[in-house]
């Protein structure tokens, strides 16, 4: 796909206006390239035949069975809507605050290390988008790109850290962070050890990636991804490295390996040292437990993200979902509860703020849209995601997406824990 005679990325966007209205774009006016994607699904189908297998792989990819995989996207279809009728919309604005801020709409995108093996920049992509947009992005610590960069293409990025129970070390990546200008910082707590990913083993994926010839092939095989993202890299920026934890290691090397230190150390007794030390917002990510949510609350902590990694980490942890209801009475008013895990639709997103999210961060499909279609393609992602949501609020019966309580839902199939919520 040639997305070099696309137009800008802001061409693309659907409009808001100040009231935050959304005015959706004339679809012909779309270039035929990004056209044919209608849903964020697409994009993640379409990456296929641009990223070379192993990353396709890693970026798509779960843990072991792929439980918590299935059981992130499964959860929606368990909730149904009970919409209200005959209620005038049309002054209907997706705005939504989260840390004080108003953005234009209530989700953003979340953190993945793999953004810039994706899509060329694809981490500073992203933060641009984002901010044109007004909606959050939150960089991963596993970016290949520096996060000092990463925050100068977009001022709504946020900072995902992936620490270890090392207080030399975390104070060092803070110091780094508020150097760099960000006010928020995402704690991750679920990567305790490394992931048992067999499907990287099985698609040749490692970080870094080591040179064979089969990774020749997979590499060959997609023109698009090696000349516009792997070599333009090379030729502008050099080799990528991980920029952000520990020492600096390449993207591609033969004997290199990463050092993540003991993140098996990481325990309240640090955060209650990041609380120390960080005036920002301070998160911890990767939490399914409403009992932790009422100890970072305890801790003074800003917020949580109800996640399980993507279903990527322990499989067969429970959908962020299924656990909000009971996480929103622990995190009470105070602290912002943001979900990410398993987002494709406008109602997936508007099932979790009735479920007790204050915002929702998508992941894989963005990165997708990157990697097929660069900064256009993020943006008629965000502008799809934005049309749904705001055909769901009319739909439904919504003029502000804060509108949504349980009230709005009914079981379809299982949901026990909307009843036992209730
Ligand atoms: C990084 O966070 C990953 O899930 O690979």
């Amino acid at each position: 796909m040639d997305t070099t005679a696309n137009p800008s990325a802001t061409e693309v966007t659907h409009k808001v206006d100040s009231t935050g209205s959304l005015s959706i774009v004339d679809k012909r006016a779309l270039p035929r390239n990004l056209a044919k994607f209608l849903a964020l699904q697409d994009f993640i189908d379409a990456a296929q035949k641009v990223l070379p297998r192993p990353i396709y792989g890693y970026v798509t990819g779960g843990v072991e069975d792929n439980a918590s995989l299935r059981g992130n996207r499964n959860v929606f279809s368990e909730v149904g809507f009970v919409p209200k009728p005959l209620i005038d919309t049309t002054a209907r604005s997706m705005k939504t605050q989260l840390f004080g801020r108003t953005y234009n709409a209530p989700f953003g995108f979340a953190p993945m290390g793999g953004t810039s093996t994706a899509c060329y920049r694809g981490d500073t992509v992203l933060a641009s988008i984002a901010a044109q947009n007004n909606i959050p992005m939150m960089m991963s610590g596993a970016s290949l790109m520096k996060m000092e960069d990463v925050k100068a293409a977009g001022r709504t990025a946020m900072f995902q850290a992936y620490l270890p129970g090392d207080e030399e070390r975390i104070q060092k990546t803070f110091e780094r962070c508020e150097k760099a200008g960000f006010d928020t910082i995402a704690v991750t707590v679920d990567v305790q050890v490394p992931a048992n990913r067999e499907n990287n083993v099985r698609n040749g994926y490692s970080t870094p990636l080591r040179p064979s010839l089969r990774l020749a092939w997979d590499v060959g095989v997609r023109p698009k991804w090696l000349f516009g993202m792997f070599l333009k890299t090379l030729m502008t920026d050099g080799m990528p490295h991980v920029e952000n934890m520990g020492p600096r290691v390449p993207m591609l090397a033969a004997h290199a390996s990463r050092d993540y230190g003991r993140r098996d150390r990481l325990s309240w007794k640090h955060i209650a040292f990041m609380r120390k030390i960080w005036k920002g917002n301070l998160l911890i990510k990767g939490v399914v437990d409403k009992e932790a949510v009422r100890i970072a609350r305890e801790h003074g902590l800003n917020g949580v993200m109800v996640s399980n990694h993507g279903g990527r980490q322990l499989d067969g942890t429970v959908a962020p979902a299924r656990v909000l209801p009971g996480i929103r009475e622990a995190a009470g008013k105070d602290m912002a509860v943001i979900m990410d895990s398993g987002f494709r639709r406008g109602t997936d997103i508007l099932k979790a703020l009735a479920l007790g999210a204050d915002f929702c961060f998508v992941g894989r499909p963005f990165l997708c849209a990157a990697a097929c279609a660069g900064a256009p393609g993020v943006a008629h992602a965000v502008s799809l995601l934005m049309d749904e949501i705001d055909r769901d609020m009319a739909q439904i019966g919504l003029n502000f997406p804060k509108e949504i309580t349980m009230d709005y839902l009914m079981p379809m199939t299982g949901a026990d824990f909307l009843t036992d919520a209730r």
